[in-house]
């Protein structure tokens, strides 16, 4: 198991790579994933003026829907341990003329930087699974919310139902050795398990504790070829893969990853699902 600082400075250094990649293709990424932001809204549930904290934000999602739930008189605060994605996330509000949301970078998820009672609800989408603790996380989020004020977390599930984790892991692996043990650290199906979810929603002292699972589309692109493309521009690990391959092994692996796509999508739009996790909890009032 890597310690956790090694892990972050992985997570940062991964991100760092796929930030252009995440605003290049914001609307595939985010756009297909509306029912996800859907529900982790419903689940906390925020009104016009609230002040809203979207941890590991990324590029600004689901900031962009907090922004327009709270409204001009709200304000939401995106956070996330990747000065690029944050980044990103700025440049997407200036260039829509976003005022009501804020950006900042992290050290840690332990350390968010927060006022006591700060915000009335809290979101994570996606995030919680990058890192290393995620239960300081939640007890910094808690902390963070008034009294009854909620938090929903999103989690990739079952990872062989995640149709983008596993065909790019099945291309390549083709490709490249695989580690004898699977990796140990944070990643994108490393908070799968809804009990765990649950505990540690508990262990960070919330309450009405509740956990679902849904099938959902995650990415939608127009065709293979330009899948592959979005996965070589916004799958970290892929990247930092292809940057130490040759030209030619590079070429054999993006061929297979294209014709893979196309064996399950044919010439048409390529619709990726996933099992998504969606935990929530209140702050409790005492
Ligand atoms: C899959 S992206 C999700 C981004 C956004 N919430 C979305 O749904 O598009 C995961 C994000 O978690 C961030 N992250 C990873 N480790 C983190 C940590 N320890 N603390 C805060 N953010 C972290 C990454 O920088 C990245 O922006």
């Amino acid at each position: 198991m890597i310690d956790a600082d090694t892990a972050r400075e992985q997570q940062r250094q991964e991100w760092a790579l796929s930030a252009p990649g995440w605003s290049q293709f914001r609307d595939n990424l985010s756009a297909a994933s509306g029912t996800m932001t859907g529900r982790l809204l419903d689940a906390v549930a925020p009104r016009p003026g609230d002040r809203a904290l979207d941890l590991a934000c990324g590029i600004g999602n689901p900031t962009d829907a907090l922004a327009a739930a709270v409204g001009a008189g709200g304000s939401v605060l995106g956070l996330d341990i990747s000065p690029e994605m944050i980044e990103g996330a700025r440049s997407w509000a200036r260039a829509h003329g976003v005022t009501n949301a804020e950006f900042r970078v992290v050290p840690d998820e332990g350390h968010l930087g927060l006022a006591p009672e700060e915000f009335d609800v809290a979101v994570c989408r996606v995030g919680l699974q990058y890192m290393p603790d995620p239960g300081a996380a939640l007890r910094a989020v808690r902390e963070a919310l008034v009294p009854g004020g909620r938090m929903a977390a999103t989690t990739l599930g079952d990872p062989g139902r995640c149709m983008a984790f596993r065909i790019s892991s099945q291309v390549i692996a083709r490709h490249v050795p695989t580690p004898d043990a699977p990796p140990s650290g944070p990643g994108p199906v490393s908070l799968s398990d809804a009990d765990r979810l649950r505990e540690l929603f508990a262990a960070g002292g919330f309450t009405d504790v509740a956990v679902e699972s849904f099938e959902t589309a995650l990415i939608e692109v127009g065709d293979a070829e330009s899948c592959w493309l979005m996965f070589e521009h916004t799958m970290g690990p892929l990247i930092a893969m292809l940057g130490s391959m040759s030209a030619e092994r590079a070429r054999a692996l993006r061929e297979d990853g294209v014709a893979a796509l196309r064996a399950e999508f044919g010439d048409g739009p390529v619709v990726l699902t996933g099992e998504a996790l969606l935990a929530s909890g209140t702050r409790p009032e005492s």
